[in-house]
């Protein structure tokens, strides 16, 4: 029997924003662009954030959100590419000063230096967003090489209705030919 090639994997990493709660989209979307997917989620973000049960049912792999001890082996195979979303203000100050204190920063603070592709949706209001540690800490993952989706504060709009966080957008980012 001939073996199949390996799928493409795709590290999603989910922060704990409001908005994590439709990650499950993500992961869909990226399936059918034929992605094989792993989902690294922060401490926070495990907690109520989104429906980590059906999340996992998805991807077909237990969440990581901890460091595996030495003797075990390593649950997911090396990355082809690395998304962030929703990327917090906290992890991406974290992630753009190096402070690998959850397995999720870790992991996006590695992704560059892999040279894979690497992208991020941040989900932040604008008043934090206002910052100016995080306008920094986009300037500096972006001279990383790092490809950021549209700023979006997730304050409803004046209907009242959250604009549609465009999930999809990270898809687009990492497989654009070196955005
Ligand atoms: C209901 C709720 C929604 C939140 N939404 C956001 C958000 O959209 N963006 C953000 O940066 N922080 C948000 N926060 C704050 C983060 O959860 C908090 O900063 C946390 O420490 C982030 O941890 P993490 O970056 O490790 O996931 C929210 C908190 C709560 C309780």
């Amino acid at each position: 029997m001939t073996e199949q090639p390996r799928k493409a994997f795709l590290y999603v990493v989910v922060c704990a924003a409001g908005i994590a709660s439709g990650v499950g989209k993500l992961v869909s979307a990226a399936q059918e662009r034929g992605w094989e997917v792993g989902v690294i989620a922060t401490p926070v973000a495990m907690n109520g954030f989104f429906d980590t049960a059906a999340v996992e049912a998805l991807s077909g792999r237990p969440i990581r959100s901890a460091w595996r001890t030495p003797a075990d082996p390593r649950p997911f195979p090396p990355p082809d590419a690395v998304v962030v979303a929703p990327a917090t203000f906290n992890t991406v100050n974290k992630w753009a000063a190096g402070l690998a204190d959850t397995l999720a920063v870790a992991t996006l603070c590695e992704a560059p230096g892999l040279g894979v592709p690497v992208a991020a949706l941040p989900c932040v209001a604008d008043a934090l967003a206002a910052h100016p540690a995080y306008r920094e800490s986009l300037h500096r993952l972006r001279g990383m090489g790092v490809r950021f989706g549209e700023p979006y504060s997730g304050e409803p709009q004046e209907d009242e209705r959250r604009p549609e966080f465009g999930w999809e957008r990270a898809l687009d980012l990492i497989e654009a030919d070196g955005a």
